[in-house]
């Protein structure tokens, strides 16, 4: 049975939540679903924004049906053909045989890449700024390359100052029900994911975001429609600001980001205490056990917080697998200008610490606050001294400032 809710009169959302999904993109847990955004337009045209991923290809259809009315399907605007929307291109095609396509140059080759298929008496090329007229809304298009991927364009709907922004301003977990940010407490229960979503999956590209950023800042917006997550009608500033610092890479909060991998909990103990004493000093610790917490709630972290500290042992003359990967993956995702820390242990030889710094090393605007403390097994009475001194000289720069909260 059809599930679909309205924007406006003639714009109705046609997509659908998966709650079963395990991993997103096969590495991002979801534990509170996705949605897949799809919106279709009733104007003298029918236009259709997007379709879906497979996995909820039913309801989506029975949707598309329900809310055409026994309309025919004039036009698919293709935003972005990563497969979570578009996947469904083909199905819809074959049950809208008129459908046209409107799409650029690069999806159009995407297209033929996906589906085998050679669509292109049926597509209608654009680029930047062309305009196309549906009846009573006219849209232009604007290209968005590497916000996710190279080819993804978001489409501004000129009459009604609607947005729709492929990927940008997404978020991870399904609507359940709701469908406008409005609808929900967004910063008190989904601004986290909302964090989770863009620092692993756009964060990377934060100038191209940046300069999309700033052609959107032209444009007069009452409505922005993302292929995930919520509708904004309201507050769009404030979550703008977010995407704001989160693509220039400077942080959301004066606090630090704690991050151990410890085999024996020795190197535990060492993190537990240095949270211990920062907690004392009125800084806001937010602490994760690598080999517990997946990477991309640390990646997250790491984008809110202006501090990091890395811990971690020594392992196979190199640094604990859990910690090696956290790294690989925060410099992957281009985090820069945060100041580091670096506690190390080793029983014999001790290495994490030199191979630490080596995979921050890429990472821009980075500044150490001190040498590594090393460990040699496990915390001796005289090493409490180095941590009091680090947590002395974190609390000196961002105590006053640091925050309170979830
Ligand atoms: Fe939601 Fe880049 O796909």
């Amino acid at each position: 049975m059809h599930c679909t809710r309205k924007i406006y009169d003639d714009l109705i959302w046609v997509g659908a939540d998966d709650r079963r999904l395990a991993c997103f993109e096969g590495v991002y847990g979801v534990p509170d679903g996705v949605s897949y955004n799809s919106y279709l337009l009733l104007d003298d045209k029918t236009v259709l924004f997007d379709t879906v991923d497979k996995a909820v290809f039913e309801v989506f259809f029975e949707n598309v049906a329900y809310a055409l009315g026994g309309r025919k399907l004039d036009y698919l605007v293709i935003s972005h053909m990563e497969p979570d929307h578009a996947a469904t291109i083909e199905g819809l095609i074959l049950r809208h045989p008129e459908v046209r396509i409107i799409c650029n140059a690069k999806e159009k080759a995407m297209l033929a890449q996906f589906f085998r298929t050679d669509y292109s008496d049926r597509i209608d090329l654009v680029k930047e700024g062309d305009v196309f007229s549906s009846g009573r809304h006219e849209f232009s298009f604007i290209m968005a390359p590497m916000v996710h991927w190279p080819e993804v364009m978001m489409t501004y709907d000129r009459t009604d100052k609607t947005l729709f922004t492929a990927d940008a301003f997404g978020t991870f977990g399904a609507l359940n029900g709701r469908l406008f940010s409005d609808e929900t407490d967004f910063f008190g229960e989904h601004l986290s994911e909302a964090r989770r979503y863009y620092t692993n999956i756009v964060g990377k590209y934060g100038p191209q975001v940046q300069a999309v950023l700033k052609k959107a800042a032209a444009l007069e917006i009452s409505t922005v429609c993302p292929l995930h997550g919520f509708v904004w009608r309201k507050d769009f500033a404030a979550y703008l600001e977010k995407y704001s610092l989160w693509s220039s890479y400077e942080p959301e909060e004066q606090s630090v980001m704690l991050a151990y991998a410890s085999v024996y909990g020795h190197t535990e103990n060492a993190a537990n205490i240095l949270a211990a004493r920062l907690a004392e000093r009125g800084v806001r610790v937010r602490m994760y056990d690598t080999s517990v917490t997946p990477a991309s709630y640390i990646v997250s972290d790491a984008f809110r917080c202006s501090h990091l500290v890395f811990a971690a042992t020594t392992y196979n003359a190199g640094v604990f697998v859990t910690m090696e990967n956290l790294l690989h993956d925060l410099a992957a995702h281009n985090l820069q200008k945060r100041k580091v820390a670096v506690i190390e242990n080793g029983s014999w030889a001790p290495m994490s610490g030199k191979v630490m710094r080596e995979l921050i090393a890429p990472m821009k605007n980075m500044e150490y606050l001190g040498d590594n403390i090393t460990l040699k097994s496990a915390l001796t009475e005289d090493q409490l001294a180095a941590l009091d001194a680090l947590a002395d000289a974190i609390a000196a720069e961002i105590g006053p400032k640091s925050v309170s909260g979830d």
